[in-house]
């Protein structure tokens, strides 16, 4: 930068010289490039999405930033509601807040992919039911890897005819479950989605990715950030 300012002021005296005028130009001040890994939270923009399958009875808040709260109530249908990106991907997540479900509900990392198209979930917490668990989930375990300060269990199963980023479909539900349950931490995305390929699970172009609160026939509440890590 230095360099190039004593160059174009260089270049300014001789062209000042060379046409007898006075009224040099003095360089303007670049702007300096902005380090990538710094942290910008507040220029950062999030991506929200919120599902509900017509029957949830759900009050999503959107608020500034990472923010959003989620009230559900009712104990019946089925949402999905969060922020963060637009395709998703590989990243380090942060996220914090309070998840306190009453019955069935997931907090996760939650996204998907087309070509294949493939629904995913990297589980951070839970309510009553242990996703995968039960012979009715007919879910299949395909390993175990562990990331992030705890042992997450690779499981997947298929979805016939469910709603699904392009209409109904018949695709495939990636879930990697977090061992030691928490709401709040940093997901190395990239880790899952690597050991989901290891497994034998493809995956394909991302599309959204989101810090999801998700209820099935329960009722609770949930305050999420996302971007900021628990202090
Ligand atoms: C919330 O769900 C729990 C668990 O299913 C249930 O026992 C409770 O009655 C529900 N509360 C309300 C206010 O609906
Ligand atoms: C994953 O870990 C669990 C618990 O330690 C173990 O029972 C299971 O066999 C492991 N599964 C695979 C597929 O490695």
């Amino acid at each position: 930068m230095a360099q190039i300012s004593r160059i174009s002021l260089l270049l300014a005296a001789l062209l000042a010289l060379a046409t007898g005028c006075l009224a040099v130009a003095l360089p303007q001040p670049q702007p300096q490039p902005r380090n990538v890994d710094e942290p910008d939270f507040a220029a950062e923009s999030f991506y929200s999405s919120f599902w509900n399958d017509g029957t949830a009875k759900v009050k999503y808040t959107n608020g500034p930033q990472g923010q959003y709260k989620v009230d559900w109530s009712g104990n019946k249908g089925n949402f999905v509601a969060g922020k963060g990106w637009n395709p998703g991907g590989p990243r380090v997540v942060d996220y914090s807040g309070t998840f306190e479900p009453n019955g069935n509900a997931y907090l996760s990392i939650y996204g998907w992919t087309t070509n294949p198209l493939v629904e995913y979930y990297i589980v951070e917490s839970y309510g009553t039911h242990k996703p995968c668990s039960s012979p009715t989930d007919d879910a299949t375990q395909k390993g175990n890897v562990t990331v992030d300060g705890s042992m997450y269990e690779i499981w997947t199963k298929v979805r016939k005819n469910k709603p699904s980023i392009q209409g109904t479909a018949t695709f495939s539900q990636y879930w990697s479950i977090r061992t030691d349950k928490r709401a709040g931490g940093t997901v190395h995305t990239d880790d899952h989605f690597k050991a989901f390929v290891a497994s034998g699970l493809k995956m394909g172009r991302h599309n959204y990715m989101i810090v999801a609160t998700e209820g099935q026939d329960s009722n609770g509440t949930a305050s999420i950030v996302v971007g900021v890590a628990p202090s």
